[in-house]
């Protein structure tokens, strides 16, 4: 199949011969950008991508009157890659409005997890779910997202919290990646909450992740990666380093909740373990600065929860001052962030953390796609990467997109150069 775009206002994201693999520091506030611009896909991938002026004199031109090539005259429109939401837990069952209720009246996201809420709350419905109660739900969510604009997302386990459900978790997984048009990849996040009956001898639990969980999803190849919620009243630095350990000695690189709820020693333990990105790291300090400067490691935050638990926002302009590069994602899940609109995440990133425009949109394509392990494929506008695109609706600038909060900016979006 042939897709031909065509005067396009604005092409963003723009790949030059030698493609990056994600973007730091002062280089976030500028965004390559081809204006008057025209798109080819071949077989679901960009094949060539430039500027009107050149394609009505170049080789393509002809492409312009073949009938088997698909046309789309994008006139007044804009076209970006498709978002790459690195971290996520949509496979969950049912919801949780009635904690979200709590919530207003006072309770924090600890004291309602202490209370047997929470990612326990999840858990239990987990358990007594079905692998195709999972996989309906899940594909709704998929379904909500894609039409937003996102083209990639990692999905996390972490409900399950039994050997049998964590499995069941992975395995729903593994049938979201066959059956979705998206770009999947999961995490196992085993070390996600202590369960009840572990709770006076949370030691014995994370044996059983390391001795049980770890081999057995590692060798079912369920996972890409692994995770641990390394935080106050989660688990400890020291637990989350053996946890980490045994992951990597099975194959399985680790991306982290870290620093959410304190300075937990998340960030430094995922660098030690070069963990592809750290995320949420509402409590990021100099030491923790200086740890990431040094490492390959993606920091990502997740302003969606930061929002919805009215935490202390990450301090995001420290963080890109130093020279860091940032990433966002949803976290979409029942708990902490029950969305996935990663437009509105985009428009968080700049009036709660003080990110321009040019930032937010690299948080949300290439470094995403770098903390998801997909940046060779996906996250920008490079020759042979996926035609997972959006084409916006007609807008005056890009700034437009994180300005005009909660309206839905995106009118068609392409995955591997099909129309959704
Ligand atoms: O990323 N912080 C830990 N885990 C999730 C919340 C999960 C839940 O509350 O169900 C998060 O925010
Ligand atoms: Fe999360």
């Amino acid at each position: 199949m042939k897709t031909l775009i065509t005067n396009i206002k604005a092409l963003l994201q723009t790949e030059k011969e030698e493609a990056r693999n994600k973007v730091s520091g002062k280089n976030m506030a500028s965004l390559p950008v081809i204006e008057d611009a025209f798109l080819y896909i071949e077989e679901g991938l960009i094949k060539d991508f430039g500027s009107m002026k050149d394609f009505a004199s170049g080789p393509l031109a002809t492409l312009a009157g073949n009938p088997d090539v698909e046309k789309i005259d994008a006139e007044g429109r804009m076209v970006m890659p498709a978002f790459c939401d690195s971290h996520t837990h949509i496979v969950y069952a049912g919801s949780r409005e009635i904690e979200y209720i709590d919530k207003i009246r006072g309770l924090s996201y600890e004291e309602i997890a202490k209370k047997g809420g929470g990612i326990l709350n999840s858990a239990k419905r987990l358990q007594e779910a079905s692998e195709e109660e999972l996989i309906e739900q899940a594909m709704g969510r998929l379904e909500e997202i894609k039409m937003l604009g996102t083209g990639a997302v990692e999905i996390k386990s972490g409900y399950g919290l039994t050997t049998e459900s964590e499995l069941k978790m992975l395995r729903v997984i593994k049938k979201l990646k066959e059956l979705s048009p998206l770009t999947i990849k999961s995490t196992f996040l085993g070390a996600h909450a202590v369960p009840a009956e572990y709770k006076k001898n949370q030691e014995e639990y994370v044996k059983l992740v390391i001795e049980e969980m770890i081999p057995m999803v590692a060798g079912e190849g369920l996972a890409d990666y692994i995770d641990v919620f390394c935080d106050r009243g989660f688990f400890t630095q020291e637990e989350t380093d053996r946890i980490l350990m045994a992951g990597v000695k099975h194959g399985l690189q680790p991306k982290l909740h870290a620093n959410e709820l304190d300075y937990s020693g998340g960030i430094q333990v995922g660098v030690k373990y070069n963990a592809l990105s750290v995320d949420h790291l509402e409590f990021t300090g100099e030491e923790e600065i200086k740890a990431l400067k040094a490492s390959d490691t993606m920091p990502t935050l997740l302003p969606g929860a930061a929002f919805f638990l009215e935490l202390e926002f990450p301090p995001a302009r420290k963080m890109i001052d130093s020279g860091l590069p940032l990433a966002m994602a949803s976290d979409y899940n029942p708990g902490s962030s029950p969305s996935g609109n990663m437009q509105l995440i985009m428009s968080l990133g700049c009036i709660k953390m003080k990110m321009i425009p040019e930032e937010v949109i690299h948080a949300v394509t290439l470094n995403g796609a770098y903390a998801m392990g997909v940046d060779e494929e996906l996250g920008s506008i490079a020759h042979g990467k996926k035609a997972n695109l959006i084409i916006t609706k007609p807008i005056s600038s890009y700034a437009f997109l994180p300005y005009a909060y909660g309206s839905d900016k995106v009118e068609k979006v392409i995955i591997e150069g099909k129309i959704q």
